[in-house]
């Protein structure tokens, strides 16, 4: 069989770690096949897709400031995208171009790698009202989750993702979290405080019940404030480059046709590519 051909695409492009981790498994199963990085500009987005096929590219990933319009321009999509509105997977099948959003699938093998019983909490708080956290909130409504509340910031983006969703996701003013926190049995922030120099979260872990699971989808660094205070305060935490690594598995699998394993070895890979 001809080499296999896969990518990722976005702008700008070279703060992506997905051919570091691509790579990494390539090597480890023997594959012939390559994944690259290729910056594409919005205007020449869909030309692009367009010529996927033509160039030899098997799919790919998809990331800023393309996921809207890969969502739009797609010709089928999984169950996940259709759910969150925006794609991170592309992938040839029976001739279509589908695209699918592995956001949510990663983000919930990462918990059950480090937290195993994390979807027994059945109440959530999400801090945030975006693209990440639409993914978050759609993961945990697969889970069973039965209250799922988001505070954002902005309240609007909060109330507003909540509609989306419907039954048992509620939004809300960032302020609300204090009276959320006591009955809170995972917490998540998917904004980017707490990342290197961008302030501390107006949140406190100290309010949360003993049992609760604390994670963070931001990954540099690795322990966020949010997860020290958390840890120092006896929770449960759990970070967010696990998300990073199982969101990859879907693609890889549909591109090469092996299924990846997280490993600790890809795991310490990354680590000490980001330096974190
Ligand atoms: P992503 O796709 O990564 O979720 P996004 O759509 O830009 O990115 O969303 C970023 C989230 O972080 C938003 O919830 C944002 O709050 P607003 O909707 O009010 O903008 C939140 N955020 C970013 N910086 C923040 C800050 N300094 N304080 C509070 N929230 C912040």
């Amino acid at each position: 069989m001809a080499e296999r051909k896969a990518f990722v695409c976005g702008h700008p492009i070279a703060h992506s770690r997905s051919p570091k981790i691509h790579g990494f498994w390539l090597r480890q199963y023997g594959i012939d096949g390559s994944y690259d990085a290729i910056d594409v500009e919005p205007e020449v987005f869909d030309d692009f897709l367009a010529r996927l096929a033509a160039n030899g590219l098997v799919g790919g990933n998809v990331t800023i400031p393309h996921k809207e319009a890969a969502f739009r321009l797609v010709q089928r999509r999984a169950a996940a995208a259709e759910a969150i509105g925006a794609v991170n997977t592309l992938w040839f099948e029976n001739g279509h171009l589908w695209g699918d959003n592995t956001d949510a699938y990663g983000f919930a093998a990462n918990l059950d790698e480090y937290a195993p019983d994390w979807d027994k909490a059945e109440i959530a708080l999400v801090l945030g009202a975006g693209g990440a956290a639409r993914a978050v909130v759609h993961a945990l409504k697969m889970r069973g989750f039965r209250h799922i509340r988001i505070v954002n910031r902005t309240a609007e983006r909060a109330l507003a993702l909540a509609d989306a969703f419907g039954e048992g996701v509620s939004g809300h003013p960032l302020a609300a979290s204090g009276e959320f926190l006591p009955d809170t049995g995972l917490l998540v922030n998917t904004t980017s405080l707490g990342m290197h120099g961008s302030g501390e979260l107006p949140v406190d872990p100290s309010a949360l019940p003993a049992h609760a699971i604390v994670t963070d989808i931001v990954y540099v660094p690795l322990e966020t404030p949010l997860l020290a205070v958390a840890r120092a305060r006896g929770l449960k935490t759990v970070d967010g480059l696990g998300m990073l690594l199982h969101q990859a598995v879907p693609g890889f699998e549909r591109w090469f046709g092996v299924r990846p394993e997280v490993t600790r070895k890809l795991r310490e890979l990354i680590v000490a590519d980001l330096g974190v």
